[in-house]
């Protein structure tokens, strides 16, 4: 019979368990609870930071392209943070947390304040989402795959999500380049990103650090734009909104309607401008505005849709750029009033009246378009209702909502429908 003491010195002689013997067990893994939830919460602040600030940059960078892919990434970012949080709840109380790494946070604080539209592109897609890339791909594998498994499924979407953005929008970037829009300015930028990217090792912060770099002479203060800017190939910026051909003139009015749509993004921009102003509001307020902002990208994408299916140029189309100037000038609850319950509340009659039309006349394009349209705008219109006492609420207005939001649509009336827009210069 084997005793206690025979037994002990065989276990003594082991050799003792280094970090190598360890990562060559197959049954262990390099990321174990603590690091995953520190790690997932990096991805979550990355995309978030990521998605105020390209709202915040929306209506200041002037190339089309790349106007509609910042919307279309801050969706997918949305997206992204959404499902991080669904499993970041799971594993840390609050879900959403700063990350200890101060390293990281002057990573992201630092990327907002870019010379132009093509540095911040070059910090984000360039510098932070590559590494953000490269860190989801190890933590696929080095997790462990059945406890984990939530996190791995989400690290695939997300992975499969960035790398196409990767692919759609540096052919944007490169044209950029080739056309002399990347400045000295615009390389000093990118290079001061990757030395702050380096200076906290990574997105994951498991790579060797570097020393962090000092402030680059190239840097300018972030200040939320009160005007939108176009590139070179629009020419009709400040056209005032005149009527509509009459609506029984159908093909006149078709071609008016779809030429508007192709101006939506000035309802994207007026988004845009309020999701990156208004802070502290729930998580679910932010995800609604993305997608309310992306929509609108999408409504103006429309209309360059249907206007080259009818052989005309959009860039050509006016575009109202004094709207979002007007706008911008009121508070952001305001903004974000006027257009739920002034522009979209009020589509639904004149929407429906065009998609008869469009049945009528056999026009199916036409008609499908308008149709999804109307399905974004009654979300849109939702969204209103539903955020719009919370806003209120939290800029501490005195005022009844139903009050507020007579006052203000009084102010959308006199102003906005009669066409006389009242610029307050300062
Ligand atoms: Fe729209
Ligand atoms: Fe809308």
């Amino acid at each position: 019979m084997k005793t206690a003491s025979r037994s002990r010195p065989t276990k003594s002689r082991r050799p003792a368990r280094t970090t190598a013997r360890r990562a060559a067990r197959p049954t262990e893994r390099d990321i174990d609870i603590d690091a995953n939830r520190r790690l997932l919460n990096n991805y979550r602040y990355v995309e978030h930071e990521a998605m105020v600030q390209l709202a915040g940059w929306l209506p200041r960078a002037a190339t089309f392209e790349l106007k509609c892919e910042m919307g279309r990434s801050l969706w997918e970012y949305s997206q992204h943070v959404n499902s991080l949080y669904l499993r970041l709840r799971e594993i840390q109380s609050p879900a959403f947390q700063k990350p200890s790494d101060e390293g990281l946070v002057r990573l992201m604080a630092g990327l907002l304040h870019a010379s132009d539209e093509f540095a911040y592109a070059s910090g984000l897609y360039r510098v932070v989402i590559p590494s953000l890339i490269a860190s989801l791909e190890t933590h696929e594998t080095a997790t462990f795959p059945n406890s984990d498994q939530p996190s791995v499924h989400v690290i695939g979407h997300v992975l499969l999500d960035l790398r196409a953005q990767l692919r759609r929008v540096e052919p944007i970037l490169r044209r950029a380049e080739r056309a002399g829009q990347f400045t000295a300015r615009t390389r000093a930028w990118e290079r001061y990103i990757r030395g702050l990217l380096a200076a906290c090792g990574g997105v994951s912060g498991r790579e060797r650090r570097h020393a962090a770099p000092a402030g680059p002479a190239c840097r300018v203060v972030f200040v939320a734009p009160r005007e939108a800017a176009r590139d070179g190939r629009f020419t009709n910026l400040f056209a005032d909104q005149g009527a509509m051909p009459p609506e029984d003139n159908y093909a006149e009015h078709t071609v008016e309607e779809f030429e508007r749509y192709s101006t939506e993004m000035l309802a994207a921009e007026t988004v845009a401008l309020v999701l990156f102003a208004v802070r502290g509001m729930p998580w679910e307020f932010q995800y609604d505005s993305a997608r309310h902002l992306y929509d609108e990208v999408r409504h103006c994408l429309m209309g360059y849709e249907w206007m080259r299916a009818h052989a005309m140029d959009p860039f050509k189309s006016p575009q109202y750029l004094h709207i979002y100037k007007w706008r911008s000038q009121f508070p952001p609850v305001m903004q974000y009033c006027m257009l739920t319950m002034g522009n979209e509340v009020h589509a639904f009659p004149y929407r429906h009246r065009r998609v008869e039309a469009h049945q009528k006349s056999g026009d199916q394009l036409s008609e499908q378009f308008v149709r999804y349209d109307i399905a974004d705008e009654t979300q849109h219109v939702r969204f209103g209702k539903r955020w719009l006492p919370e806003l209120i609420k939290h800029v501490g207005e005195k005022r009844s909502l139903e009050k507020y939001t007579a006052d203000v649509i009084a102010v959308w009336e006199r102003e906005y429908r009669t066409g006389r827009l009242t610029i307050n210069v300062e």
